[in-house]
């Protein structure tokens, strides 16, 4: 097999979007597909590992073999991530909503006549990969920053502030790669070592190429 193994070790992923709930028939969520995330779960599962792939609300197939967790909010990944803080590499691709609504009305919100301008109040999500880089204990942890400016600026913060051994960075402001597109350009930034270019190519071949590079560089 081509790259080296993850025989024995316990591989966490998360994927997708999230939905935060405003009322019983709307939320706030974004453009994610989940197609990254899902591709890495599954290099990671054809490794060897045991893989845990905590998903968001996505229309991908589950892939062979892996541990699929459906959530849905913020909150509930978090709950799910927290279960699983045993795992060796942690890679937290999931486009996370970093606010969520303070209340979650009961009822449908009504339009209010004469009402042109609405406001909803928005608090902070739990930062699931700020949790795992600072509560890891042993565990080597991936982040991705999907920024539209100053990706490699904002990527090297990410590194630090989120106390990540990596970070995987795209810049999402060209559409045909990144977020809801089948293709990706992504730099690797490690805590330790050079950066890892990739060309452009097809999530599931990148998802391949990211493991591989993980392996190499963490396992040595
Ligand atoms: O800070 P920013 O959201 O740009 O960071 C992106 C990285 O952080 C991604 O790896 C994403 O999965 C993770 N993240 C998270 N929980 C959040 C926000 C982001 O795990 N609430």
């Amino acid at each position: 097999m081509k790259g080296g193994s993850l025989k024995g070790k316990k591989v966490l992923v998360t994927a997708g979007p999230t939905q935060e709930s405003i009322d019983p028939i709307r939320y706030i969520t974004n453009h994610s597909s989940g197609r990254m995330g899902y591709a890495i779960a599954e290099a990671a599962q054809k490794r060897g590992a045991e893989v845990v792939l905590v998903s968001g609300p996505v229309n991908l197939a589950q892939p062979a073999g892996v541990h699929v967790i459906d959530t849905v909010s913020t909150e509930e990944m978090f709950t799910a991530v927290k279960s699983h803080m045993d795992a060796d590499l942690g890679i937290f691709t999931a486009a996370v909503s970093d606010f969520t609504p303070i209340t979650r009305m009961e009822g449908k919100m009504k339009k209010q006549k004469d009402q042109e301008i609405v406001s909803i109040d928005l608090k902070k999500t739990p930062d699931i990969l700020q949790y795992a880089g600072e509560h890891s204990t042993g565990m080597y942890v991936v982040g991705f920053a999907a920024e539209t400016e100053n990706v490699e600026e904002y990527a090297e913060d990410k590194l630090e502030r989120k106390n990540a051994d990596c970070i995987v960075m795209n810049d999402v402001s060209d559409t045909s790669i990144g977020m809801n597109s089948p293709d990706n350009e992504v730099v690797m930034l490690f805590r330790e070592g050079a950066p890892m270019p990739f060309e452009k190519m097809d999530k599931r071949a990148l998802g391949e190429q990211i493991i591989d590079a993980l392996i190499q560089r963490w396992l040595g």
